[in-house]
């Protein structure tokens, strides 16, 4: 009421529908240029626009771009680098992309799903081509806007769907970008222990004890693999014990597939807790990424999958999926659609993929072990095992916010505040430089 009477006070030519719409969280101080606004007074439209900060992890990118040391690394977003330091087009990519343009495709609309040889081929991936739940076809997957668009479709799937609960739970840390994604989307975002920062590595009894309090029929999300950003997995008897207590509360498995090969160099492993789950009469839903085990980070190709109980029930779900996408973006881009589909449909072509996501994965891996070698040569007397325990693109390094400070003031070495590395930056080159530096901020 208080509310009222002072904005009509501010602006009283303004009709009443104009308060009606008006969002009750906007501070007093706005109100005073919007008012300035009614009465024609004000330069622009925006004057109450603060300037938001950068990116946690894509703002890394920007200060990286600035920066005119030749010796800088950017091992802030996850994009793997040859060992030369160079960002990598796969070859079974190039020949895909080959293949499209002598066909000389039409350009026109994909439908709202998306392009269905690549969704099915996406299904397949993820949950295994015997997979009782793929055979009977009691799923629906539709393309998303990569990792981040897929997981946006199924935040506002469930926004609207489930209707048991708003709360999803995320591990402790998670992917900064899932916090927004939910957010937005109207969901509720909580939490449940993962990472011990004492022993850098996963806090398997906090996470079952948190997981085992968390209300039924919540939404629980999990990384099916390479866990971002700590780089550390549970053990497949651990995920059993997980998935036991996932049923047992009766919670929505949620699994965030961005990395399938990209950890292990086996997309069958990667997959295993997801098809674990699945086996176990879990009906999770998934979202999955091209963007690394593919390199197709720019075509934005990605995929949201519904398990459904059969077949008929997923028939409805993907009708309210294409009524949700369409006034989103009406249907998904095709470019990085058809080189996947083609990767993954075509027997030759996906066994160079296989090959390449292995080298990729275990450059990696190699990348891990000469940086634990390197900190020893320099001397560091601390444990580093993790960066050699840990998988995927990342490592949780354990750096405290002031000596990541110092390694990109000094070093021109930049990576998120979190001491989160993508390893997937690092080369034979600046290994020795990195392990230098590293042990420079930590002595
Ligand atoms: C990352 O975590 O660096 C990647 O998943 C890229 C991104 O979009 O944040």
């Amino acid at each position: 009421m208080a509310l009222g009477v002072l904005l009509v006070l501010l602006a009283p030519e303004l009709p009443a529908s104009t308060w009606a719409a008006f969002p009750c969280n906007v501070i007093p101080s706005r109100l005073e240029s919007f008012a300035k606004l009614s009465q024609g007074t004000i330069s622009s439209w925006w004057s109450h626009v603060e300037m938001g900060p950068p990116d946690p992890i894509l703002g890394v990118t920007e200060a990286f771009k600035r920066d005119t040391n030749s010796k800088k690394m950017n091992l802030g977003v996850g994009a793997y680098r040859d060992d030369n330091g160079k960002p990598y087009v796969l070859n079974c990519v190039r020949k895909a992309e080959a293949m499209i343009a002598a066909k000389k495709m039409d350009k026109e609309y994909l439908p709202i799903a998306g392009l269905a040889d690549f969704t099915r081929a996406s299904a397949e991936l993820a949950l295994g081509e015997n997979s009782e739940a793929f055979k009977s076809g009691r799923y629906v997957t539709v393309q998303g806007i990569s990792g981040t668009g897929s997981l946006r479709v199924g935040a506002n799937f469930l926004q609207r769907f489930f209707k048991f609960s708003r709360d999803v739970y995320l591990p402790k840390p998670s992917w900064g970008n899932h916090t927004p994604i939910f957010r937005d989307a109207g969901l509720q975002l909580q939490a449940y222990r993962y990472y011990d920062p004492k022993t850098c590595s996963l806090d398997f009894t906090g996470a079952m004890e948190d997981i085992s309090k968390i209300p039924e029929k919540s939404i629980i999300l999990l990384h099916a693999c390479a866990h971002n950003p700590t780089g550390v997995d549970p053990r497949q008897e651990q995920w059993k014990e997980l998935a036991s207590v996932v049923k047992k509360r009766n919670l929505l498995a949620y699994f965030d597939m961005a990395y399938q090969g990209f950890a292990s160099g086996d997309i069958n492993r990667d997959a295993w807790a997801l098809r674990h789950f699945i086996e176990q009469g879990i009906d999770v839903v998934l979202s999955q990424s091209y963007a690394k085990n593919m390199g197709l980070y720019g075509e934005r190709a990605g995929a949201f999958t519904v398990i459904c109980r059969d077949a008929e029930e997923a028939k409805r779900v993907e009708s309210q999926l294409k009524i949700l996408i369409r006034p989103m973006y009406s249907n998904p881009p095709m470019n990085g659609a058809r080189i996947a589909s083609l990767i993954l449909n075509t027997p030759e072509l996906r066994k160079e993929w296989l090959v390449e996501v292995k080298g990729m994965a275990d450059r990696i891996i190699s990348m891990r072990t000469q940086l634990v070698s390197n900190l020893k040569k320099e001397g560091s007397s601390h444990n580093w095992q993790h960066i050699t325990d840990q998988i995927g693109m990342f490592c949780f390094t354990g750096l405290k916010p002031e000596q990541v400070e110092r390694l990109t003031k000094e070093f021109s070495i930049y990576m998120t505040k979190d001491g989160r590395i993508s390893v997937a930056g690092v080369a034979s080159s600046n290994v020795g430089y990195l392990a230098h530096a590293i042990h420079q901020v930590t002595k």
